[in-house]
């Protein structure tokens, strides 16, 4: 199939990158989003996420002239679908008493109906958005042949999950492997033929539902090793053992590779994606639960290690050191950084957060503009997320900016020999002993 024209709905982390590079690769494209803030930022050739290279990309982009912004889509030949599926905070499905999250599919839904007036036959429609299986076949199909044409027919519809790292978007959006899935072998070599463009990686082509599954699949296998690592962490502590010391050493078996335990897992993915499964089978997903609660919870087992080091937490003041979900990058969504200073606070902690990527933080948390600000009167700090700044701090460097001597790391970023024998007190999560 040709492309000339598409149109890409859904402009942020995932959206943008992916209508930047269409357009630099000589396709129009039309970016579309509903949210007029987006819109007023993009049109003006600016950004309003940080990652590496994507202003650069935006920018050749706008210069081609292949790349317009608009609040709706218009007609086109190619659709591709890459809007925000979250869970529902305030709802949840329960199962032999235990509750689960559930998908929060209304901006899938919306985007979909927004295609239904200018679907046109011959085009193809791409979702992107991690979802549920068997979204593309039981929530697109119905509302999408509302426009009298018939999927797999009269227009082609795909699933291609993204699988990019934040922070590498641009260069993985090329390079990684790209699978699609087609709701017929036509449609999934549509979509091969429009990823084609840009894709360097292998492109595997497959089933819509076996697409969906494959990227749930990938993001549980890392939840769940996450959490077994969270737990060693655990377990460690109460053993008198340094988990980061077992975990290493545990690793050199060749065929055991355990990953790091930390203060949970974040981001809207990983800490996400496990409970469409879930919610789609609650009855088959026991492992896949028992996992989410795990590294749902460890923000707990953080706040402990704290309150281990400092004692009573009420009116103590707490320097809290990065709020993102994972290092050098300014995503705070479901962040477990944030989690930790949130129940600091509930204990009755005087908490100032530095995010050195999202000055502004979030709302609920006091943050500071620099990390000096943040560790002035501190009688404790915390490193919560290994940014590079924040590992490359020296005993000396932290000496000087700040009276207290108490430190509490949550990634093993500092080395323990050296701090202690600066003068420094650290408490490790995982370490059970001295
Ligand atoms: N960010 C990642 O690293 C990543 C990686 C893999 C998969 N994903 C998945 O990709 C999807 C998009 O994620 P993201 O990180 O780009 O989200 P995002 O929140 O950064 O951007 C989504 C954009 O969609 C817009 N939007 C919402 N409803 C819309 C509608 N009806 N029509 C048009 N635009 C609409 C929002 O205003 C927002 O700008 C999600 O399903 C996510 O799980 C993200």
């Amino acid at each position: 199939m040709k492309f000339n024209k598409i149109c890409v709905l859904g402009l942020g982390y995932i959206g943008l990158p992916t209508a930047s590079t269409f357009a630099t690769h000589g396709l129009r494209v039309v970016g579309v989003d509903v949210n007029p803030l987006v819109l007023a930022t993009l049109r003006k050739g600016e950004i309003h996420i940080h990652e590496p290279g994507l202003h650069a990309a935006l920018e050749a982009a706008l210069k081609t002239g292949n790349l317009t912004i608009n609040e709706s889509p218009v007609e086109a030949d190619a659709f591709i679908i890459a809007v925000p599926t979250p869970f529902y905070n305030d709802k949840f499905g329960e199962h032999k008493d235990q509750k689960y999250k559930l998908a929060d599919m209304r901006a899938v839904t919306s985007a979909t109906q927004a295609i239904v007036p200018v679907l046109r036959k011959g085009n193809l429609v791409v979702l992107e958005s991690t979802s549920p299986p068997r979204t593309t076949i039981d929530l697109l199909i119905p509302i999408l042949e509302k426009s009298g044409l018939k999927a797999g027919v009269d227009f082609q519809l795909a699933y291609s999950p993204e699988r990019v790292l934040p922070g590498q978007i641009l260069r993985e959006l090329i390079e990684n492997a790209r699978v699609i899935g087609g709701v017929t072998s036509e449609s999934a070599e549509a979509g091969r033929d429009l990823y084609a463009i840009f894709v360097k990686g292998q492109i595997v082509i497959t089933d819509a539902t076996t697409a969906e599954m494959v990227k749930l699949m990938e993001n549980t296998y890392r939840d769940i090793n996450i959490a077994i690592a969270n737990e060693f962490s655990r377990l460690a502590e109460r053993f008198g053992v340094d988990a980061w010391e077992a975990i290493k050493i545990a690793s050199l078996h060749p065929r055991v590779k355990i990953l790091n335990p930390g203060p949970g897992v974040g981001g809207h993915c990983i800490s996400v994606d496990p409970w469409f499964l879930v919610e789609s089978a609650p009855d088959l997903s026991t492992l896949i639960s028992a996992a989410r609660r795990v590294n749902d919870s460890q923000p707990h087992f953080a706040l402990e290690l704290v309150r281990k080091a400092i004692g009573d937490l009420h009116g103590r003041k707490i320097a809290a050191l990065g709020l993102a979900f994972k290092p050098d990058v300014d995503d705070l969504r479901e962040s477990p950084a944030a989690e930790v200073v949130h129940l600091l606070q509930e204990e009755g902690a005087i908490v100032k957060a530095f995010e050195p990527f999202r000055l502004e933080g979030l709302p609920g948390i006091t943050c500071v503009n620099t990390l000096e600000e943040a560790v002035r009167d501190a009688d404790c700090i915390v490193l919560l997320v290994h940014h590079a700044q924040f590992v490359a701090l020296s005993p000396k460097d932290l000496a000087k900016k700040s009276p207290t001597r108490l430190l509490v790391d949550m990634r093993n970023a500092w080395n323990p020999a050296q701090w202690q024998a600066a003068g420094f007190k650290l408490f490790r999560l995982g370490v059970g002993k001295n």
